[in-house]
């Protein structure tokens, strides 16, 4: 059985964007499929698949991320292997592609689980990440725009992730975001941080959109994979925190997660979460907008 479930994160989504939006949740499942079925690791596969989501400009994380009160885009990402409980993740990481590829060289490379700001770059570079701008026009106007208004549009949709389980039977878990626009300079999020917004476990993967600030407080993903090593379903540990978390926060977050069978859980609180699926064993594949 192999399993992979790859999201674009919750959040408002607006109405003309949402079939370019599923379009491009199902080329980064592609991606990690590809990798899945010949055979590779639930690690490399989404790594694939969020470095795919980086690439597209649609999302928020990597090219297209959006910017913080002083104009510039700080990254947040995080991978984490479950078999090992190996995890590594960048925070308020500046000018790189990719930065769950950075978080990946944090995890094998390094005694350290999480670099941060001006040494989380400096290390990218000592990986041989070249000196890349993540801004788009489009998000250098609507920083514009929104920096001058009273009214906030909150129609920017946050962080992307993956979760997947490969033949030997690992899961694995990445998790990668722009953050929250015209964000304080330094703020860190839930998603490079495990167990906030990124965890895996030997029985559960899972990946978090959502407010940041609530799931770091909640421990959302380590909450949900808990449950799920209780005998919990994915689709039923999600929904049981996600439901804590609107009681206690009022904040309606996403999530994407996976346990050692493949059985897969997708529970959103928001209108939307664009997400694409694929679980071998049922030849069942899918990409929508909304459950
Ligand atoms: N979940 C993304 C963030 O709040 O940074």
């Amino acid at each position: 059985m192999v399993a992979l479930v790859v999201h674009g994160g919750a959040g408002h989504w607006v109405e003309a964007e949402r079939d370019a939006a599923v379009a491009g949740v199902r080329r980064a499942a592609a991606a990690g499929w590809r990798i899945l079925d010949a055979g590779g690791t639930a690690l490399d596969a989404v790594a694939a698949a969020v470095a795919a989501l980086e690439d597209d400009p649609l999302f928020n994380a990597g090219r297209g991320a959006v910017l913080n009160a002083e104009g510039e885009v700080e990254l947040d990402a995080s991978i984490m292997a479950g078999d090992t409980l190996a995890s590594g993740g960048v925070t308020c990481l500046r000018r790189v592609k990719n930065p769950v590829l950075v978080a990946r060289r944090v995890m094998e490379t390094t005694d350290c689980v999480l670099l941060a700001g001006a040494a989380a770059t400096a290390f990218a570079r000592e990986q041989g990440f070249a000196d890349f701008d993540p801004v788009t026009d489009r998000r250098r106007a609507r920083w514009e725009a929104e920096r001058q208004s009273a009214a906030r549009d909150d129609s920017v949709p946050g962080t992307v992730g993956a979760v997947a389980l490969d033949a030997g039977g690992r899961l694995a878990a990445a998790t990668s975001t722009g953050g929250r626009e015209l964000k304080r300079p330094g703020r860190v999020g839930d998603s490079p941080v495990p167990g906030a917004g990124n965890y895996a476990t030997a029985q559960a993967a899972v990946s978090a959109t959502g407010w940041g600030e609530y799931m770091l407080r909640m421990a959302t993903a380590k909450a949900i994979a808990t449950r799920i090593e209780g005998g919990a379903t994915p689709d039923a540990a999600a929904a049981a925190v996600l439901a804590e978390m609107q009681r206690v926060f009022g904040t309606p977050i996403g999530v994407i997660c996976l346990d050692a069978r493949g059985a897969i859980g997708v529970v959103h609180g928001t209108e939307g979460m664009p997400h694409a699926w694929r679980v071998h064993g049922d030849r069942e594949v899918g990409a929508r907008f909304a459950v």
